[in-house]
């Protein structure tokens, strides 16, 4: 388990998704451990994502690396000086995974954990600053001319001077912007209110989709948000997450799947449906339906409307039973597409979800080293066979392995 914490158990990824040409590695992040959960799994123990990829820079060469810093949490000058740290210290390759938080609050001085929506509101200003003070030192005001004794042309490094609801900032930023352009920026909160951000800023969803129903409506409902924001929907790539249980046979990665979440027992799925709609199923029958009447109001107060949102939806689409709903992505994959099988399963899925309109999307192959090298293995070359992955990388910078 140690390894974890190891970076170079990061850097060895690292190296195999460069090898693969994948357009990044991504890092999620939480700033909130519970002691509880690490009874039975690290949860959320995890390095500081920054710090963490700083490291891979430079033991990699084209791969984009994509961290997590939270808008609620952070002072924006920090985050914006470490970003655009990581975008010189990898030549161009740093995306950031702008996330408001869904707990941490005890960390940080405050009492309550602030509403989506105010999270959101302060999501907007933060990306606003953070934006701002990377154009408050443009590269190109460096002239390093010695013998002239100008380093830079200084009426092009400019305060911006922010004042606004939640933040005063007067920059300019201490770094200037990296050659290369500006720094991607993802987003994963699917609200009303996330996706609305996420369609004015955003060149990369992280979507929780777990069926292509899910997904179409998501993708679709984001494209209408961002032309009307005046933006072209195809700069808004939608990448569901993809968990992945690989084995050589189905019945391999059935009893991988099974055996990574035989931790996560019926009281926890029961809590984890409870705490989504409001339904305490713990007495229920499991072959009877799960009973629409009971789902709570849904716009109660949530930890998560986005895995809230896929609950009900599921449930009164599908009018599932309790045994159905025990089993299925929201109680016990973070919402996330799954697929149990073989490498050939995984493709097919794959193929399928393209023919439904898919951008890309983020692999989570887990449960064993065998489930990641089987990824690596057979998965990404049968989808560069197909014409659907590219064998090796055209540019350098993330924003380029985005736009191909
Ligand atoms: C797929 C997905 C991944 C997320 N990853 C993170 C994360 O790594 N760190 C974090 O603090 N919050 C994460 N969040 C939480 C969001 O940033 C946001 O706070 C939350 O979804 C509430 O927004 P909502 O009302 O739009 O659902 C994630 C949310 C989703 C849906």
């Amino acid at each position: 388990m140690a390894e974890l914490f190891d970076s170079n158990l990061y850097v060895d990824l690292a190296r195999r998704g460069e090898a693969a040409a994948l357009d990044f590695v991504f890092k999620p992040d939480s700033l909130f451990v519970d002691p509880d959960t690490l009874a039975g799994s690290p949860g959320f123990s995890s390095l500081d994502p920054t710090v963490l990829l700083a490291t891979l820079a430079r033991e990699t060469s084209r791969i984009g690396l994509v961290t997590t810093a939270s808008t609620t949490f952070n002072p924006p000058y920090v985050v914006a000086r470490q970003l655009q740290s990581l975008h010189w210290a990898s030549e161009g390759r740093a995306g950031w995974n702008i996330v408001t938080s869904l707990d941490g609050q005890g960390n940080f001085g405050v009492t309550e954990m602030p509403s989506a929506r105010d999270r959101y509101v302060r999501a907007a200003e933060f990306t606003h600053v953070v934006r701002k003070l990377w154009e408050s030192y443009p590269h190109r005001a460096i002239h390093e001319d010695r013998a002239g004794g100008v380093y830079a042309d200084s009426a092009q490094v400019k305060a911006i001077d922010h004042q606004g609801e939640h933040f005063r900032v007067e920059g300019p930023s201490t770094v200037p912007t990296h050659p290369s352009g500006e720094i991607p920026l993802f987003q994963a909160g699917a609200s009303p209110d996330g996706r609305d951000f996420a369609a004015s800023v955003a060149d990369a969803v992280f979507a929780a989709s777990p069926d292509i129903e899910a997904g179409t409506e998501l993708r679709e409902d984001l494209r209408a948000r961002a032309v009307a924001h005046g933006r072209d929907p195809d700069s808004l790539l939608v990448l569901p997450g993809l968990s992945m249980f690989l084995g050589n046979t189905s019945a391999q990665a059935r009893e991988l799947h099974r055996a990574t979440y035989a931790r996560l027992n019926a009281e926890r799925r029961f809590a984890s449906i409870e705490s989504a709609v409001g339904l305490d199923l713990r007495a229920a029958d499991p072959s009877s339906p799960v009973p629409v009447e009971g789902l709570a109001d849904p716009d109660r107060p949530v930890r998560s409307r986005t895995h809230s949102d896929l609950f009900r939806r599921f449930i009164l689409r599908e009018r599932p039973t309790v045994a159905q709903l025990l089993e299925r992505p929201e109680v016990v994959a973070s919402a996330h597409w799954v697929v149990v099988g073989t490498p050939d399963d995984a493709v097919r899925e794959i193929v399928d979800r393209v023919a439904h309109g898919l951008d890309g999307f983020i692999a989570l192959p887990g449960g064993s080293w065998e489930s990641i090298d089987l990824f690596f293995d057979q998965v990404i070359p049968r989808l560069v066979d197909l014409g659907l992955f590219r064998s090796e990388y055209a540019g350098r910078t993330l924003r380029e392995h985005l736009a191909e």
